[in-house]
């Protein structure tokens, strides 16, 4: 599909890139009155780490204890003040709207902390960080700038590399994104969860979720939700919950995925960047870095 030139699809702020068809530097400057609520349920990860994901499992786990008929008012709220899937996304008058929402307010970023409001960390609200396996990251990340219009396409998958590794793209570097985050890893109101965990053990890993959220759940619940937000059931109804982003979103849906890409100067190259960002760090101890080919 033909594209506009890249300068015409993203915009700088504060050094980063975004797309313009999602947000503005005016969207971006009016984030800063952001007001947080306690508590606010935060969601964060980096661009194809497997935010929609997450999203699907944490709104079911917090939705499992209203009604149906509450689930129609908290929808139709969310519906008509026009809320936006990213907390970054929309226009300016967003967050005046989104005082309107009724609690708990699921909220989901992909920016790094020092680019969120303030009232963030101030309110104490629990901030979820996802990450994942960067080489997977990368490679999820150059299909999806391939295939979403929104999006600066590549011509190769060496072209997207030295992007990714200079973070040369929408939301900026992940290395640095990780670095950001590291800062802020003990915090007592931050967890950390992979995509790799999860996909290993989906109960396991919505079960350390939910406690920390402190959301209650019987067995049958997390069996339900399970089922219900595995990559098959969220693939086939994708263009139901996420209209036309649906086929782009959910690709493969599994680890390792970067070995159909990466050259193996590649995969050395992006260890020595993600040794020298992270090594000895505790994010780098949260992240299933798989090292060898
Ligand atoms: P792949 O491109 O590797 O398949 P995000 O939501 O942050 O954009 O991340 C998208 C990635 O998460 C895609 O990775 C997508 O397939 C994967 N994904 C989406 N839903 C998933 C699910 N239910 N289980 C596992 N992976 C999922």
């Amino acid at each position: 599909a033909d594209k506009l030139a890249p300068e015409d699809m993203l915009f700088s702020y504060r050094g980063i890139l975004y797309p313009l068809t999602f947000s503005s530097p005016d969207t971006l400057e009016a984030l800063k009155s952001f007001e947080a609520r306690s508590d606010d349920v935060i969601l964060v990860g980096y661009p194809k780490s497997g935010t929609n994901w997450l999203e699907q499992m944490v709104k079911e786990l917090a939705d499992a204890k209203y009604t149906e008929e509450e689930m129609k008012e908290r929808i139709n709220a969310e519906k008509k003040l026009e809320t936006f899937q990213r907390l970054e996304f929309g226009d300016p008058g967003i967050y005046e709207r989104m005082k309107q929402l009724p609690s708990r307010r699921i909220i989901v970023t992909h920016l790094r902390p020092d680019l969120l409001p303030p009232s963030i960390f101030q309110s104490k609200a629990k901030i979820l960080v996802l990450v994942r396996n960067p080489k997977d990251s990368a490679v999820s990340y150059y299909h999806f700038c391939n295939d979403l219009p929104a999006l600066p396409s590549s011509t190769s998958w060496d072209e997207f590399f030295a992007d990714f590794m200079n973070g040369k793209l929408a939301w900026g570097s992940y290395f640095d994104y990780l670095v950001e985050w590291n800062k802020y890893i003990d915090n007592e109101t931050i967890m950390t969860i992979s995509y790799e965990e999860l996909k290993e053990d989906p109960i396991v890993g919505m079960k350390k979720i939910a406690s920390f959220f402190g959301f209650s759940l019987c067995e049958e619940d997390f069996l339900r939700i399970a089922k219900k937000t595995s990559f098959k059931a969220m693939k086939e109804k994708s263009n139901e919950t996420h209209g036309k982003f649906g086929d782009v979103l959910f690709r493969k849906g599994v680890v390792g995925n970067w070995r159909d890409l990466f050259s193996k100067a590649q995969n050395e190259e992006m260890f020595r960047k993600f040794q020298e960002s992270l090594g000895g760090t505790k994010m780098a101890a949260k992240i299933k870095y798989d090292v060898y080919c």
